[in-house]
């Protein structure tokens, strides 16, 4: 890092600092008002963000953004799957796009890098929970290698309707 891409626009995947975390929050809480692809139904708050932030930094697990010439167009990141010490090899992943952003190459680029930190920080199996009607974010983690595992029915309910999980993973031991 940074590696940096010119599809369209040329941004930079870069770790992300607290001064991101404002554009992060707002990328995300767009999803939170707009789609099932989060089972979130009130929008984070700042404070609620800045501790989702500090936990990453203190147990070493990346969040990045992709940044677009001080634009944040994405961010990405790895979370602890479970406190469990067994689990300590395995993570789970989150992404988001800003809607203007989408279809341009951010998402692919994003969770292209957060797999590479994966593979450098040790992660054996990198988990993804994708809402079953997200055909976009299931593309992407096929195109990126992750193949899916399981599928948990009626997850959750947001929108009038139930949703299902469709879990991924991408086996870095198998590479
Ligand atoms: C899903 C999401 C992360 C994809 O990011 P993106 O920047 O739009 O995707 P990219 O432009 O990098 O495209 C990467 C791949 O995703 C897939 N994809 C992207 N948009 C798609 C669409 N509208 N329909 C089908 N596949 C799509 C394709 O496989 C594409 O690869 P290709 O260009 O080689 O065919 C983004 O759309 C998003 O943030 N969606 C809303 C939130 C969400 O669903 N987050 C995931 C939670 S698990």
């Amino acid at each position: 890092m940074p590696s940096t891409s010119t599809l369209t626009v040329s941004f930079a995947i870069r770790p992300a600092m607290v001064a991101d975390l404002a554009a992060i929050n707002a990328i995300y809480n767009h999803y939170v008002a707009t789609s099932p692809a989060t089972f979130d139904i009130e929008p984070v708050s700042e404070a609620a963000r800045r501790e989702w932030f500090d936990a990453h930094v203190n147990t070493g697990f990346p969040v990045l953004v992709a940044d677009a010439g001080g634009e944040i167009a994405g961010w990405c990141c790895l979370s602890q799957w479970s406190p469990r010490k067994a689990y300590k090899t395995t993570a789970d992943e989150s992404i988001y796009i800003a809607d203007a952003w989408r279809g341009r190459g951010v998402g692919k680029a994003l969770l292209g890098a957060v797999i590479d930190e994966a593979r450098a920080m040790g992660v054996h199996v990198v988990m993804a929970g994708v809402v079953g009607c997200q055909e976009p974010s299931l593309a992407l983690h096929r195109s990126l290698g992750f193949v899916e595992a399981g599928r948990y029915e009626h997850m959750g309910y947001k929108f009038g309707a139930w949703h299902d999980v469709h879990w991924h993973q991408r086996h870095l031991w198998r590479e």
